[in-house]
């Protein structure tokens, strides 16, 4: 098993060209109905009932006119009417019974797809993220589960009953004339055909419709996003007129589909009404010779509508069955994806090994460039309780090394190992219990500030987090935030500067405490205050620990144990400082102008 072989989920290009989707994807979801089996079954229980009512109805209309109307007695009048409303309390019951608990089930079974999905999202190798556009899997949590909801709380019980009224008005129709019904009978693929034509037509339009429309809402959101640059340029003008011709376009497919529409219901309200004339001109004609009497005729009228609309519901609702069984098949695809980094079957005890990182002859490539490896039979110790420093010029490979050591992807060939002992021997989650990273762009969730350096140990009480933030040098401008730690980050919340949020990380790592500390240090974003204060921070973090430091700054360059030297994946010397000075020209160069400012 290796990294590359990540299957693709599809993109939304192929995902328009997909043919239909078998029904039969639909199944899944019986698994997801099973732990619900006494309320669908009551559901299905009402749903018969109301079906036979429907049915009785036409019976009723039959009664009401041949008894009433026609024997002209108000007695009989009464008691038919009495029947008939008889009949509507029962049918109101029943579809108040059958509507809310499929509605119920659907809305459940969509949120617990969801859940299980997105609790099997957050297992899954990074790597998958790469290759899989985020917007895409997250379309997929909603978009393709709320469609499931509709099927399962609506289209699927409709299908169930339309089909149920058609079967069951067809039998009363032949019972009550069966010259006529052959009539019905052949009228209904004269309906059907329209709509099965135009019906697909309509549908390839609206999908271009909604992706015209997913179009202008994410160029429209990129644009907000980005709203400063936008302005900067002085490119509303240009932005206006794109936007502009995105939302003809949508409009253009609209007013096509729009128009295949119109001509949809023409033609079937056409049909459906040429076919009941023509029906009540030889069913009429029936009644004035005698051969059948008018309440049968109006039962007959009455079931032969039922036809046409369970027919239309039927074939209306089958796209939408094909539409979920789409969504099923992806979502079911989705739950399918196996993470590649796992805990073996039996996992060492990562918190009983020495606090001890090394990389063995590590090659590996990001399963994005198979051909370019970022790290080359790289070697290299980080002994227990001392500070390794890693240097080298941008994209030589140091935040991979971080990356391997979190185990976010194994390397292709070569051993990582905690304590001597190969990391894919630990479980991912007690490996990483053992780290913590404080990153170049720290990771600020859109939640207040002590959430987020509580981030680091849930469990930690106010005062715990209130230490963390004063050992960061944090707790001064957090007190001074407009609701101290309560503050909330992010979109609708306060801004940080780059030095306020990485010393929000560096409270967060603290407060984990761990045995192993991984820090990507950020000189570019602070000012020379903050920047002093995030040192103090660090320094304080590394006591006693094992650390692993990318390093741009001279004075955690000669507070390091040891010097690591990469470039283009590999490691081309390690040693102090003086030792480099001499040894390394790549090393000289990088500290001519990387530490010359700060040394001066
Ligand atoms: N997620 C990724 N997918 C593909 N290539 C990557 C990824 N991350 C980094 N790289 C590539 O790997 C190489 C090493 O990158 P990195 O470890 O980030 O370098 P450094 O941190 O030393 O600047 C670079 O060539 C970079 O472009
Ligand atoms: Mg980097």
């Amino acid at each position: 098993m290796s990294a590359v072989d990540v299957k693709p989920v599809d993109s939304a290009e192929e995902k328009k060209e997909m043919p239909p989707k078998k029904l039969s994807s639909l199944f899944h979801l019986l698994s997801y109905l099973k732990p619900y089996k006494s309320r669908w079954m009551a559901a299905m229980a009402a749903l018969l009932f109301t079906a036979s009512l429907s049915l009785l109805m036409g019976q009723g209309v039959k009664l009401l006119i041949d008894s009433g109307f026609g024997e002209g007695s108000l007695a009989l009048l009464n008691q038919a009417v009495l029947v008939l409303l008889a009949l509507a309390v029962f049918m109101a019951l029943g579809t108040f019974i059958r509507f809310y608990l499929v509605s119920w089930l659907g809305e459940r079974v969509s949120a617990d797809i969801r859940t299980a999905v997105f609790n099997h999202i957050v297992t899954l190798h990074p790597s998958y993220f790469e290759t899989n556009r985020s917007g895409e899997i997250t379309s997929r949590l909603t978009t393709d589960t709320t469609l499931l909801q509709t099927i399962i709380g609506s289209s699927f019980s409709l299908a169930l009953r339309s089909s149920l009224t058609t079967v069951g008005a067809l039998i009363m129709l032949f019972i009550t004339n069966g010259k006529l019904m052959l009539i019905v009978v052949g009228c209904v693929p004269l309906v059907l055909l329209p709509i099965l034509f135009y019906g697909k037509k309509v549908k390839r339009l609206s999908r271009a419709s909604q992706d015209s429309i997913a179009n202008v809402g994410s160029y429209a959101g990129e644009i907000i996003q980005n709203i400063k640059a936008v302005q900067s340029y002085t490119q509303e003008q240009q932005e206006k007129s794109v936007f502009g011709s995105h939302v003809e376009e949508a409009f253009g497919i609209a007013k096509s589909r729009v128009t295949q529409r119109a001509i949809l219901m023409a033609a079937v309200i056409l049909l459906v009404f040429t076919a009941l004339s023509v029906m009540l001109w030889v069913g009429g004609s029936d009644v004035i010779n005698g051969s059948m009497t008018a309440g049968d005729l109006a039962a007959f009228i009455f079931y032969a509508l039922m036809v046409a609309m369970g027919v239309a519901t039927v074939s209306e609702v089958f796209g939408d069955l094909q539409r979920a069984a789409g969504a099923t098949e992806r979502l079911i695809e989705l739950l399918e994806v196996k993470s590649l980094i796992t805990a073996p079957i039996i996992s060492a005890d990562a918190n009983a090994l020495p606090a001890e990182l090394a990389f063995k002859q590590v090659s590996f490539n990001y399963p994005s460039r198979p051909d370019e490896p970022a790290l080359k039979s790289f070697s290299l110790v980080l002994p227990e309780g001392q500070c390794v420093a890693l240097v080298g010029p941008s994209g030589a490979g140091k935040s991979t090394v971080f990356e391997l050591i979190q185990r976010f992807y194994d390397p292709q060939s070569g051993l990582v190992t905690l304590g001597n002992k190969d990391i894919r021997e630990l479980s991912p989650q007690a490996l990483r219990q053992q780290l913590a990273v404080v990153a170049q762009q720290p990771t600020l969730f859109t939640s207040d500030v002590a959430t987020n350096i509580r981030y680091g140990r849930p469990n930690a009480t106010d005062e715990e987090v209130v230490e963390a933030a004063k050992a960061a040098y944090a707790h001064e401008f957090i007190s001074q935030l407009p609701n101290g730690y309560n503050s909330f980050l992010g979109e609708q919340g306060v801004r940080l500067s780059g030095g306020q949020k990485q010393r929000i990380a560096i409270a967060r790592a603290i407060l984990k405490d761990p045995r192993i500390l991984m820090l990507d240090e950020a000189t570019s974003a602070l000012d020379t205050e903050s920047e002093f204060k995030v040192q103090k921070a660090l320094e304080r973090l590394m006591e006693n620990r094992t650390t692993l430091i990318i390093a741009h700054r001279l004075s955690t360059i000669l507070h390091a144990d040891t010097i690591a030297v990469l470039d283009h994946g590999q490691l081309v010397a390690q040693g102090s400082h003086e030792h480099l000075l001499k040894a390394s020209a790549l090393y000289a160069k990088l500290a001519s102008y990387q530490f010359k400012e700060q040394s001066a």
